[in-house]
């Protein structure tokens, strides 16, 4: 990852999960990172996830919308990491404005005002499996049908298109990488909407029950956090991947019951319950899910690295040790509304 060195990296979303990961390896690798994060109340940005590499960056308290206040760092960059983004399927649909602003209307301004400063900057996208919907077939490679079933998900395909739009266009160079469900240190844990992954490592760490809804037969493929990192960084040092997209997800495919198990056993204290499906879950589930990483492997030369049982005993770790960042506040902190989110007025 030397061809990281002394180059100048933005990180929208630095804040948060995985952004602050990636944020921390590309320090590491040699490179002058900014982050862009305005710590979206409801999403994951957590000041202590960029601990390690603070002071030596650059914050920028930005929405990524309100594009004047970084232009100047956007002519300089080389690279730009892009995963700012609200995450949370269910909170999409219980505010799908809120949803349609912070995943497409900030993330169109924010691509356009890389056109006109930085267009030969190389985009990497953080797009979600979340766009293919309820599999038709499995693994799910790149080719299959686009079908969410959520607005989460039809924002993430929008915001996604528009990346391939300029791309297609020749006016930026965006690569998109659809992940999987990432786990690791530095997940948002006070936040159970951001799914069931950071959930069932909360209840493992405070010992309480891991609840599986349904049969718990459903598959996905969790990927840990580092080897995320790690196609990230390959795919922003391929030469000529204009438009491309790549499917990102774990070692192997295993159940909800398989990690509720692994849960437990690191916990070492949490039963695990079985309970029949909420109705309000029900309409969103998508069954069994998991990646076809063919593409990927062939033009990134990438497979995850981290077996799931050993990923989530190391995540544990990390929130052994800092815990009371993780869990210092029991309260929610209060949300946008998307009319608080001052729309800007439609002119004709
Ligand atoms: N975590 C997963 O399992 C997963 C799976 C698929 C895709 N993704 C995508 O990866 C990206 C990062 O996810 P994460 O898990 O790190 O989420 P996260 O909530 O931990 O981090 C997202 C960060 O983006 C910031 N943000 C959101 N909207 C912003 C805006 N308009 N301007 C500036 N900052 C903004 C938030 O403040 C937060 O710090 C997201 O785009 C998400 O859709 C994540």
């Amino acid at each position: 990852m030397n061809d990281y060195r002394g180059k100048r990296i933005i990180v929208t979303g630095g804040l948060g999960f995985i952004g602050s990961n990636l944020a921390i390896r590309l320090v590491e690798a040699g490179a002058s990172v900014t982050i862009i994060d305005s710590r979206v109340p409801g999403c994951g940005a957590n000041l202590f996830n960029i601990a390690p590499i603070v002071p030596g960056i650059d914050l920028i308290e930005s929405c990524i919308g309100d594009v004047e206040r970084f232009a100047s760092a956007l002519k300089e960059a080389d690279a730009i990491f892009n995963l700012a983004g609200e995450i949370s399927h269910s909170r999409s649909m219980d505010d799908p404005e809120r949803d349609l602003y912070l995943n497409t209307v900030t993330q169109l301004r924010f691509l356009l005002a890389c056109r006109a400063n930085c267009p030969g900057a190389r985009i990497l996208y953080a797009s979600t499996r979340q766009i293919y919907g309820k599999p038709v077939y499995l693994p799910v490679d790149e080719q299959h049908p686009v079908q969410p079933i959520d607005f989460n998900g039809v924002h993430k395909c929008a915001a996604t298109q528009y990346h391939l739009l300029l791309a297609r266009r020749g006016d930026l160079d965006c690569r998109v990488l659809r992940l999987s469900n990432v786990y690791g240190p530095r997940m948002a844990l006070h936040l159970p909407q951001q799914g069931f992954l950071g959930v069932y490592v909360a209840r493992a760490l405070n010992g309480e029950p891991i609840v599986v809804y349904g049969d718990g037969e459903q598959l996905r493929d969790p990927v840990h956090v580092d080897d995320v990192v790690e196609v990230f960084l390959r795919a922003g040092l391929a030469p000529d991947l204009k438009s491309r997209v790549f499917n990102v997800g774990g070692p192997q495919p295993v159940t909800l019951n398989e990690i509720a198990a692994a849960a437990a056993r690191q916990s070492g204290r949490s039963p695990i319950h079985h309970l029949p499906f909420p109705e309000h879950l029900i309409r969103m589930d998508i069954g069994s899910y998991f990646s076809d990483l063919t593409r990927t492997q062939r033009e990134l030369g990438w497979v995850p690295s981290i077996e799931f049982e050993a990923g989530l005993k190391g995540t544990l770790a990390y929130y052994r040790e800092h815990r009371d960042r993780y869990f210092g506040f029991t309260k929610q902190p209060e949300l946008p509304t998307a009319a608080r989110l001052e729309y800007p007025a439609v002119t004709q």
